[in-house]
């Protein structure tokens, strides 16, 4: 600041053009960063059950299996694609049963025989028989779908790319 002070005069006004530019590049900078965000709050509200933004306390057991079920389901569509076996059955999935929700509400009576029908289909893609992984993938991931579409019709979208076309 003392620097400032010392100058000439044409010397002060060319950096105040100078500080003048550097806000102006910050200002707009700034306001692209703002216009960005909405894009990015619409991107995860798409794969949370609800209309409320997602995870205002954090997020709920139940909510964070799904995440390790749902990326192990994509690494699972890869392998089957390329004909190769899956390997060891993720035992964690089985606490599907008691993983607390994000909102107590969230687990309808009927969620208990979806959680069933969804550890069968994932134990037979297990024991699977080459010629017939690609078939009980999918069985996989329709059982996903049909808990969803009763309890968190949020992530279907994005649940139904996970099959396999055949
Ligand atoms: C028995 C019912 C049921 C089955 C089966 C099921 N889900 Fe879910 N899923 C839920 C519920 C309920 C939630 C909401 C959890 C919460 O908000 O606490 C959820 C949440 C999710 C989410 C959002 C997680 C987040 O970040 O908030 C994704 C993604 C998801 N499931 C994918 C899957 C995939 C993929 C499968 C199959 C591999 C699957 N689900 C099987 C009931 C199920």
């Amino acid at each position: 600041m003392v620097l400032f002070y010392k100058m000439k005069q044409p010397l002060k006004n060319k950096l105040s053009v100078v500080l003048f530019l550097m806000s102006v590049v910050l200002l707009l900078s700034q306001c692209t960063g703002n216009e960005k965000q909405p894009v990015k709050e619409a991107e995860t509200t798409k794969i949370s059950c609800s209309e409320k933004p997602l995870n205002p306390n954090g997020d709920s057991e139940l909510a964070l299996l799904m995440r390790e079920m749902k990326s192990s389901a994509e690494s699972l569509k890869e392998k089957i694609k390329k004909r190769e076996l899956p390997e060891k059955f993720p035992e964690e999935f089985l606490k599907i049963h008691t993983a607390t929700p994000t909102d107590s509400d969230t687990k309808k009576e009927s969620f208990e025989g979806f959680a069933t029908n969804y550890i069968n289909s994932l134990q037979t893609l297990y024991n699977s028989p080459k010629g017939e992984l690609t078939q009980n993938y999918n069985a996989v991931i329709t059982a996903c779908a049909n808990c969803h579409s009763q309890h968190c019709p949020g992530p279907l979208k994005a649940i139904n790319k996970l099959k396999i076309e055949q």
